[in-house]
């Protein structure tokens, strides 16, 4: 008989694709180099169901020929690659990786926000390049970190994950959300909620864990870059785009802020050039939630998706339910 075939759109974890080759019929890309918007449409023909990553745009046009695709399964917490809309319109029930990574995440930002603050990648390339002669009582001077003031941009679960760690580092935490999370979590956390104008005024360090919608795009822009303290530094491990990148540049520039963390970027893979010359700058590829234990969960969770959402069942991960029925 005749399987149900689907797409797994670039390579994954052999568990993971063993478990959907268990009841379907696989074409896969075993390459880590996305297809061409072209070749994703004419592949997702005939297919019922695709695992994708987030380097997989899904527009209405990719989606125009496959009208057996019932599910869309992202292997990445964030979905900003693919229209919700038209999968909604086309009755395409799409899922997303959302848990498993937020403490690989919250890791990750304390490694970027302690590298940028105590010079870790910079003094790492002047041992290598054999400069260092003798031991300097100048050398590499950074900030502080314990103690000081972290502002927290997005008090979901990374964000708390985040503050969490924080409390070993003995911090003042602040944190700006739509909304107030609850008090028993603010006063575990010990979290002062302030509006986003007074977090980057008082904030020694800025880091940012907002989903990337029209209204956090360029979060932090120019004003926002005027209003924060000349020695903070910043963080981004969310959505490059929530950041002007160009604007950020011009920050660094002007010592509106001493230095910046980032793990993503306005236009992936490219980075705005200046930023790659900047010493106070800690840059790394979109690795936030790149440990073995967590990106191997996240591809488990998408394949569970897409098995459950063949097979009848809700899929657990479910971000449009209006499809499910
Ligand atoms: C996500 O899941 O959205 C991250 O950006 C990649 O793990």
């Amino acid at each position: 008989m005749m399987r149900p075939k689907v797409l797994i759109s670039q390579k994954i974890f052999d568990e993971a694709m063993a478990m959907v080759k268990k009841d379907f019929e696989v074409e896969e890309n075993q390459t880590d180099t996305p297809l061409p918007a072209n070749v994703l449409k004419q592949k997702l023909q005939g297919k019922v169901g695709a695992i994708i990553l987030l380097t997989d745009q899904i527009d209405d046009n990719v989606l125009s020929q496959c009208p057996d695709l019932k599910i869309i399964c992202n292997v990445a917490v964030g979905y900003n690659n693919i229209d919700i809309e038209a999968c909604t319109r086309r009755r395409i029930m799409v899922t997303n990786t959302p848990g498993v990574l937020d403490d690989t995440t919250a890791d990750f930002t304390w490694a970027l926000l302690l590298a940028t603050t105590r010079r870790v990648v910079e003094a790492d390339q002047y041992l290598r390049s054999l400069k260092w002669k003798r031991w300097g009582l100048m050398d590499f001077l950074g900030y502080d970190v314990h103690h000081k003031a972290l502002g927290i941009c997005g008090l979901g679960r990374v964000g708390q994950g985040v503050a969490r760690r924080a409390k070993g580092f003995d911090m003042q935490i602040l944190y700006t959300d739509i909304s107030r999370v609850a008090y028993s979590i603010e006063e575990d956390l010990r979290a002062r909620f302030v509006d986003k104008k007074t977090l980057l005024a008082k904030s020694d360090f800025v880091t940012l864990h907002v989903p990337l919608l029209p209204e956090t795009t360029h979060y932090i822009s120019t004003a926002e870059f005027s209003w924060m303290k000349p020695t903070s530094i910043l963080i981004n491990a969310s959505r490059g785009p929530v950041v002007d990148e160009k604007a950020l540049v011009q920050a660094l520039k002007e010592r509106k802020i001493a230095g910046a963390g980032l793990d993503v970027y306005e236009k992936e893979p490219e980075i705005e050039p200046d930023l790659i010359r900047m010493k106070n700058v800690v840059l790394a590829p979109h690795i936030a939630s790149a440990s073995y234990e967590t990106r191997l969960r996240m591809t488990m969770m998408a394949s569970e998706n897409l098995v459950a959402g063949l097979t009848g069942k809700r899929p657990p991960n479910l971000v449009n339910p209006e499809v499910f029925q």
